[in-house]
């Protein structure tokens, strides 16, 4: 395949930025999009440019690193995946593709494609954790959970932190990440001691990193590449009601 893929290019934060066209020749339709985007960059440095930075670790879907926007959807035209496991099988030869940054103000450029995600990383740090004793590990029955919690709890821990959600949402809301975050401990019984205060917390550390107000648009679980869904933040609501009540 030869395509032409228009790439934000930005050199620094205090950068404006700008779209830059690029010829991708040869491409396999079974390379990945970041298999292309290394293409490409193999083709700046040879030609002395500076290639373009982009993010990605685990090239499997697990790591949530290689978000980008490409024609305008959070990790392109599949949906429901990540950028590392977007094949360009999903293009037709000739075709022009447009590669951008996450556009969310909690999320500021760092350079290219690269943006600064450590606003989830406040969030995090606000409530995602439990207390435990530490020491040996216990016996493995020690604590039951009904199987139907854990796989709930599961299902909200499969969230990467990939930041598709707040990419894709009109309000720049972080709400079905932190949804997920706070069900993935409050399902279960080692999550329920700050339970209430992780829910308070974790909502006011998305206010101050300056994320919107989840509107039910919808627009996050439409992208979201591990199927996290929009009954989590509905959960969400009601524990933080709960938990404000009992103040
Ligand atoms: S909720 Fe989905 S889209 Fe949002 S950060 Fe987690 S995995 Fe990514
Ligand atoms: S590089 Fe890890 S999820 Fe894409």
């Amino acid at each position: 395949m030869d395509i032409q893929v228009r790439v934000w290019r930005q050199q620094s934060p205090a950068d404006k930025g700008r779209m830059v066209s690029y010829d991708v020749k040869d491409i396999s339709p079974d390379a990945s999009f970041l298999e292309m985007l290394d293409v490409l960059n193999e083709k700046l440095i040879l030609d002395g440019d500076d290639p373009v930075a982009f993010d990605h670790d685990c090239r499997e879907g697990i790591c949530g690193s290689c978000g980008v926007m490409i024609d305008g959807v959070a990790h392109g035209p599949e949906r429901a995946t990540t950028a590392c496991q977007l094949h360009m099988r999903h293009f037709k030869d000739g075709d022009t593709i447009d590669v951008e940054p996450w556009r969310a103000a909690p999320f500021p450029v760092i350079k290219d494609l690269v943006v600064d995600r450590s606003a989830f990383d406040a969030i995090i740090q606000a409530g995602g954790y439990i207390t435990a004793p530490t020491g040996t590990a216990p016996d493995a029955h020690a604590t039951p959970v009904p199987k139907p919690d854990a796989d709930a709890a599961f299902e909200a821990a499969t969230c990467i932190g990939c930041g598709a959600c707040v990419a894709a949402c009109p309000n720049g809301s972080s709400m079905l990440f932190t949804a997920a975050k706070v069900a993935h401990l409050g399902l279960l019984p080692q999550g329920q001691p700050e339970r209430d205060s992780r829910v308070v917390d974790m909502l006011q550390a998305q206010d101050d990193a300056g994320f919107g107000g989840c509107t039910n648009m919808g627009e996050c679980t439409t992208v979201c590449p591990k199927g996290i869904p929009l009954t989590l933040i509905g959960r969400l609501n009601n524990d933080y009601r709960k938990a404000i009540g009992k103040k």
